[in-house]
């Protein structure tokens, strides 16, 4: 774990705050909630379950115990609805703003919708967290801001043209965190996500992510479809990596509280190769796998390669990226082996 984490955990036991996650009933939103509450944090969660669950919401009630769970309070609800977000944010120390309509390919078939829940949404919860001057607020941006830029590994500063609707939603987030600086002297941080996985990453729907897809495909014995020529890259994240994040820079003081960070490992993995990752790890666990993949078109809207530069988070932070894409997947199949059961 690193210092800067350790010291941040320990704080906040020793005085415990206030947090309002939106999203919390989904994969990255639960993680948190679970992480905060194990620590003693008191938490609001708001959530409407686009895309969420109740029953990652029941994981963490068990996982974290009774006593724990009495800390936290659901509002069930919808980010587009100002009154919602004001309310959620009333008495609140920290927001980890984490609900949008995530997946490039859904923002390509529904772009009025992402862009009404990710960026009018995303609006109101600033307005909301502005108004009721919280300490921090850390918000969900995306590695996909980096568009058409071909730089590797990517750097905070140099981005491209966004290649999808959703990439449009992330990045706007962005210019509103800058704008309300500027205007209300308002600090935010903005987490550019690459590529995150772990329990509770929703392995169902039309807009699974590549992950929690092909575990499911592959225990259910079916060949995975692999876009393209497998060489696309993605710097696969895990979702203890992202915790942290949340935390420290929730946290962040100074100049360190109003900025844009990769949140990722700088690492560079290829779609065949997770493939072959899976393959092994599903070994590990016992399941034996032997179906050749196919391989279809690239998708649409699809960065080529993907590789975070995590160095300003580690410098401002005191991030430090604890797990390989090959130790989260160590920790995350076993979950998933269960869930799929
Ligand atoms: N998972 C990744 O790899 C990744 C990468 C980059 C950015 N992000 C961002 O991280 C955040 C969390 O993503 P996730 O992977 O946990 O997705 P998720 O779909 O599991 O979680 C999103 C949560 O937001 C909720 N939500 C959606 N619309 C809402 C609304 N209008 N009002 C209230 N709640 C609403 C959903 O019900 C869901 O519980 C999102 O902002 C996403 O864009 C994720």
């Amino acid at each position: 774990m690193s210092n800067a984490f350790n010291q941040a955990l320990t704080q906040l036991r020793s005085d415990p705050k206030t947090w309002l996650i939106t999203g919390c009933a989904g994969f990255i939103g639960s993680n948190l909630l679970e992480a905060l509450l194990s620590n003693g944090q008191r938490v609001v969660g708001l959530d409407n379950f686009a895309t969420g669950h109740q029953h990652n919401l029941d994981e963490v009630s068990r996982l974290v115990g009774p006593e724990n769970w009495a800390n936290f309070r659901f509002i069930e609800g919808d980010i587009r609805d100002l009154a919602i977000c004001q309310q959620a944010c009333t008495d609140v120390n920290y927001v980890l703003h984490q609900a949008a309509l995530g997946s490039v390919p859904r923002s390509l078939n529904d772009p009025l919708t992402t862009n009404d829940v990710n960026i009018s949404g995303a609006l109101n919860m600033m307005v909301a967290a502005r108004d009721a001057k919280v300490s921090g607020y850390v918000y969900a941006a995306s590695s996909s801001t980096y568009g058409d830029h071909p730089g590797l590994p990517k750097v905070e500063d140099l981005i491209g043209k966004p290649l999808s609707p959703y990439a449009v939603t992330k990045y706007v987030n962005e210019l509103y965190a800058d704008v309300f600086k500027r205007a209300y002297d308002f600090n935010s941080v903005g987490l550019r996500y690459f590529n995150v996985f772990g329990r509770r990453q929703d392995p169902n729907g039309a807009y699974a992510a590549v992950i929690p897809k092909w575990i499911s495909t592959m225990v259910a014995g079916e060949p995975v479809t692999i876009n393209g020529d497998g060489e696309t890259s993605r710097d696969f994240c895990y979702i203890d990596n992202v915790i942290q994040a949340n935390i420290l820079a929730a946290l962040a003081q100074g100049e360190a509280a109003a900025q844009v960070y990769n949140v990722a490992v700088n690492a560079r993995t290829s779609l065949n190769q997770l493939f072959d990752y899976l393959q092994a790890e599903l070994k590990v666990c016992g399941v034996n796998y032997d179906v050749a993949p196919v391989h279809g078109d690239f998708r649409a809207g699809d960065v080529r390669h993907s590789q975070a530069d995590v160095s300003k988070a580690q410098t401002l932070l005191g991030y430090q990226a604890n797990y390989t894409i090959q130790q989260g997947l160590a920790e995350a199949m076993p979950w998933y082996l269960r869930f799929l059961a």
